[in-house]
């Protein structure tokens, strides 16, 4: 692909192979993030050239799918973002997308969202692989809510249970930039008694890290020997990832989005999912 920006911004995509797509079932790979809005646009560039060039059908691999946050809308005016990005991506022509640990979907397997067919992997079994091999002994695995909890249960791992305060704009000093829209946390509960044990902390996503640091303060306040911090997705926004790695034995993502704490390539998944469509 030949990606390139104009002075003022405007992407310029174009696919020089385009035609050899026609007829065929074409995959395209793209990341989506960083740059989420203008790595969208260019996305819809190359589906229109491929559509335009009459592939057959398009599978779009999405590593990490952005806007996934937000499918409900909780205020007036407010619109479900993750609905219109894959109604989009239907209407562009795309007919599968496979993505991971995708946060709305809550669980691995196929679904249909906003018309789109989505194979949704997840990427928890190597992370506690992995995580296994660090601890070398005894594990407690946990998630720091319930909506994570699908990335535990079948593991015999818990969820603790959070609390969301509401949106508000950040005001610096409260945590959010002036202006950004921030959710701290309200408070965390904890059943498990974790008390001298090695505890896995796993989540979809580690953004502004807050939710992490504040699972990290809960397990330890209850004891725990060890803490390992893990997601699938890592954002490490600001000082996120310094921060915890302060507070931890190790903290570790996959390469969905590439981060220096990336540990986990999601390659092999990939290579399964599409052997076996
Ligand atoms: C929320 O429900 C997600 O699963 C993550 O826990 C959350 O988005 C992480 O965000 P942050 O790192 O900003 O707390």
């Amino acid at each position: 692909m030949e990606i390139r920006q104009f002075p003022d911004g405007d992407s310029y995509v174009r696919v020089p192979n385009a035609k050899e797509a026609m007829g065929k079932n074409a995959i395209l790979f793209t990341r989506l993030y960083p740059n989420q809005d203008s790595a969208i646009f260019q996305t819809l560039l190359v589906l229109r050239a491929l559509r335009e060039n009459k592939a057959r059908s398009i599978t779009l691999v999405v590593p990490y799918l952005p806007y996934s946050r937000q499918d409900k809308t909780f205020k007036e005016g407010e619109v479900k973002s993750a609905e219109i990005l894959c109604e989009t991506l239907r209407e562009q022509g795309v007919s599968h997308l496979i993505t991971f640990d995708c946060h709305f979907l809550k669980r691995e397997g196929e679904f249909e969202y906003g018309g789109l067919k989505i194979t949704n992997l997840s990427m928890n079994k190597e992370i506690i692989g992995r995580a296994r091999e660090i601890a070398g002994g005894e594990l407690e695995i946990m998630s720091p809510d319930e909506g994570a909890n699908y990335l535990v249960k079948e593991f015999g791992g818990s969820s603790m249970k959070k609390v969301r305060a509401g949106y508000g704009e950040g005001e610096g000093a409260a945590g959010g930039e002036e202006g950004e829209i921030y959710r701290g946390i309200g408070k965390m509960e904890m059943e498990k008694d974790v008390g001298g044990k090695c505890v896995l902390i796993i989540d979809d996503m580690i953004s502004t890290g807050s939710t992490m640091l504040k699972a990290v303060e809960n397990v330890k306040k209850g004891g725990a020997k060890k803490v390992i911090c893990a997601a699938t997705h890592g954002f490490f926004l600001k000082d996120s990832l310094k921060k915890l790695r302060e507070e931890c034995e190790k903290v570790f993502v996959t390469d969905s989005i590439e981060t220096e704490a990336s540990e986990i390539s999601i390659k092999p998944a990939i290579e399964k999912a599409l052997e076996q469509m």
